[in-house]
Order: C-alpha cells, then sequence, then structure tokens
C-alpha cells in the first residue's frame, strides 16, 4: 500500500512486544469465526464540525466512551464485513472492499451517520492487514471445505455526551480483523433453517437494507427460538403478506429448482428490505458466467412448499462473505419439515462456492477486477 499514503491519514503505535510465532499459531489453528484478533486495530474519530480527524493504528483492546454515548442507548451503530485471502505468491488480496464502503455509507446514511470516504475506509482496512499480516491464514485446503481468510469488521457508533433522541455529534469509526474460518461450527454442511412466519425482520421503509447493530439485535429472539427447534438460521418472509422469501438475517439465500425441464436458480429480487449481500451479487454474475439460468424475483414460500412436494426443490444455499455459501439441508416450518437434496451438499452450490473462491484465493483469473491487492 502507499506509505505517503498512510503515514498522511494514520498515526501508527505498535504494540510493545508481538506475540510469539507459537501462541500466533496456536491461535490460528482453528480460528472459528470472530472469536481470534489480530493485534491491532484502527480508530478514525469524527466530530460534528470539523469532520474525519486523524487516525489512529493502535493495540487491539477495550476502548472507552461515556456511559451516555448515543450507541449505549439509542443503537446508533452500523458495520460492515469482507474478508482478505492469501494468495498463491504469498501476498494478500481482499475481496471487493470498494463495495463494503459503498454499502457502509448506505448504511450510515439511513442511520443519520457521517459517511466515510471510500479511500480512508480501504486505507485503513489495508493498513491493518499490512501491519498485522501475519495474522492471514495461509491458502485453501484443497477440497475447499474448510477456507480460512482474514475477517474485517469495520463498524461506526455513535458517541458523544447526550441522552436526547438526537443523531450523535462524535462517531467513532474502527476496524477490527482477525483470523476466520468456517462460519458454522462444524465448518460446511447442510443447515437447518427455520421458516418464521411470526416474528419479521424488516418492513418498507425500515432499516432492512442497512447493516446495523439493530437489525441483528432483533434477530435474536427468533434465532433463539428457531435453535430451540434445532434449526441453525432463520429464514424471514415479508412483513406485509408473509409470504415473499427475503433472507435469513446474516445472509442472502438461493434456491435451484427445475422449471419446465429447465435448472433455474432463483434468489429473491432486491427489494429495500433486504441486505443487498456482496457475495449474492458476485455468485448472480458467477451463475450467470457458468452458463445457469438465474433469475431475481418474488419467490413466496407457498411455491417452495409446492416445488418440495413436487420433486423441483433441487437445492437450496444460504450465501454471505463470512458464510460463503452454505448449502440449506432442511427448511423447517409449522407446515413441516421440507428435505433438499437428501440433506446432502448440493453439486450447483459447491459449484458456486468453489467458483467464488478459486477467484478470492487467485486460483483462477479474476476477470471482474474484484480482487484488492494489499501486500
Ligand atoms: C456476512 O456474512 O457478511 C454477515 O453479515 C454475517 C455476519 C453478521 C456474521
Amino acid at each position: 500500500m502507499n506509505a505517503d499514503l498512510t503515514s498522511s491519514l494514520f498515526d501508527i503505535q505498535l504494540v510493545s512486544t508481538r506475540l510469539s510465532d507459537e501462541e500466533r499459531q496456536r491461535r490460528m489453528v482453528a480460528p472459528g469465526f470472530g472469536k481470534t484478533f489480530s493485534e491491532h486495530m484502527i480508530v478514525i474519530p469524527y466530530r460534528e464540525g470539523e469532520g474525519w480527524l486523524r487516525g489512529q493504528l493502535k493495540p487491539y483492546g477495550p476502548i472507552s466512551m461515556s456511559p451516555a454515548a448515543n450507541v449505549l442507548h439509542y443503537g446508533q451503530s452500523v458495520f460492515e464485513g469482507f474478508k482478505g485471502y492469501r494468495q498463491p505468491d504469498g501476498g494478500v488480496k481482499s475481496f471487493r472492499p470498494i463495495c463494503n464502503a459503498k454499502r457502509f455509507n448506505t448504511s450510515a446514511h439511513r442511520l443519520a451517520m457521517p459517511e466515510i470516504p471510500e479511500d480512508l475506509f480501504c486505507a485503513a482496512a489495508d493498513l491493518l492487514a499490512t501491519v498485522d499480516q501475519a495474522w492471514i491464514p495461509e491458502a485453501l485446503d484443497p477440497e475447499k471445505l474448510h477456507d480460512k481468510s482474514f475477517y474485517f469488521r469495520p463498524f461506526m457508533i455513535g458517541q458523544g455526551e447526550y441522552l436526547g433522541v438526537g443523531s450523535a455529534s462524535e462517531c467513532l469509526f474502527m476496524i477490527i480483523g482477525g483470523p476466520a474460518g468456517s462460519y458454522f461450527s462444524g465448518g460446511i454442511h447442510p443447515v437447518t433453517i427455520w421458516v418464521e412466519e411470526e416474528y419479521v425482520r424488516a418492513s418498507p421503509g425500515g432499516t432492512g437494507q442497512a447493516k446495523c447493530g439493530g437489525n441483528y439485535a432483533a434477530s435474536l429472539l427468533p434465532g433463539n427460538l428457531a435453535k430451540a427447534k434445532g434449526c441453525e438460521q432463520v429464514l424471514y418472509l415479508d412483513a406485509i403478506h408473509r409470504q415473499y422469501l427475503e433472507e435469513l438475517g446474516g445472509m442472502n439465500v438461493f434456491l435451484v429448482l427445475e422449471e419446465g425441464g429447465r435448472t433455474v436458480i432463483a434468489t429473491p429480487e432486491k427489494t429495500g428490505t433486504i441486505l443487498e449481500g456482496v457475495t449474492r451479487e458476485s455468485l448472480i454474475t458467477l451463475a450467470k458466467e457458468l452458463g445457469y439460468e438465474l433469475c431475481e424475483r418474488r419467490i413466496s414460500i407457498d411455491e417452495v412448499e409446492t416445488a418440495h412436494r413436487e420433486g423441483r426443490l433441487k437445492e437450496a444455499f444460504a450465501c454471505g462473505t463470512a458464510a460463503v455459501i452454505s448449502p440449506i439441508g432442511t427448511f423447517k416450518s409449522r407446515r413441516g419439515d421440507w428435505v433438499v437434496n437428501g440433506n446432502q451438499l448440493g453439486p450447483i452450490s459447491m459449484e458456486l462456492r468453489g467458483a467464488l473462491l478459486d477467484i478470492q484465493y487467485g486460483l483462477k483469473p479474476d476477470t471482474h477486477g474484484w480482487m484488492h491487492r494489499i501486500v
């Protein structure tokens, strides 16, 4: 990365003693998801009237704030997630960080928070990954079942010291990150999904399109109820008709259907109430390139039930940055259980997963210019 740009934007304070290679390796062997963090973090304050202040790269650790900070009471917070991948030449590239920067700003706008310049967002992530590059796991296993990467978690919180309901006059943008393995414990396997007909995730005009903390907080109760029924994730339906598939709360959803003898990959269209996933969009592009008929449209839960009953629901999968592609083995609902593809990993789901991972890990040419070189 550009050293002049970095020094003009950030003060750098490194940890006094880095972890030993042995200790770092120990933490990186089976990192799981979101549990292991590298040794540094990025902090960039924002103050109304002054704009974005000078950033800092500093040792990873707790932050302090006023107990009257907006985020603690009114939940002014947005976040993103994207990954960096070790390349065959030993370097590191991240996947479409600019898309995450743009979506971050869409979320910030909806939450009445300041937008951050896209180049500052990307330079901050590059700096963290450059300083902590020893934390970026080594490539992919040959079966592509245990992808390991470096997960970047940029986020912004409303601070200031004021209990009136209003947008915060001070915000803090941060990036933390660390090595990440499979999102679901036990690695890639067909997941069981609860079709939620009571709780909704988002309604028109709400915050469904924003990646804000509150959306995830509201998903915890339905998520826990689903877990009690043996399901790992919840499939939300639209708020008005309680009929059309939306998303899984943290992931978008795709179905592979047989329609009139043709194989069609279908995903819910963008409605303003679902999160516009970068993985979703990338898979749409790749599926079309692989010659599949792909459609973005309204998909009703009645249609899924009928397709299952008629043997036309061939595969289903969830996708997102964290989980890449996770095949769905069973839909559970009040109407009954629908097992998909014999509860096995489906060939089309795995083909698409492989196609995306090949690009991310530099095993196939990046014809779309999706990869961003960091090191
Ligand atoms: C992602 O896969 O990008 C997500 O948003 C999941 C995350 C909330 C853990």
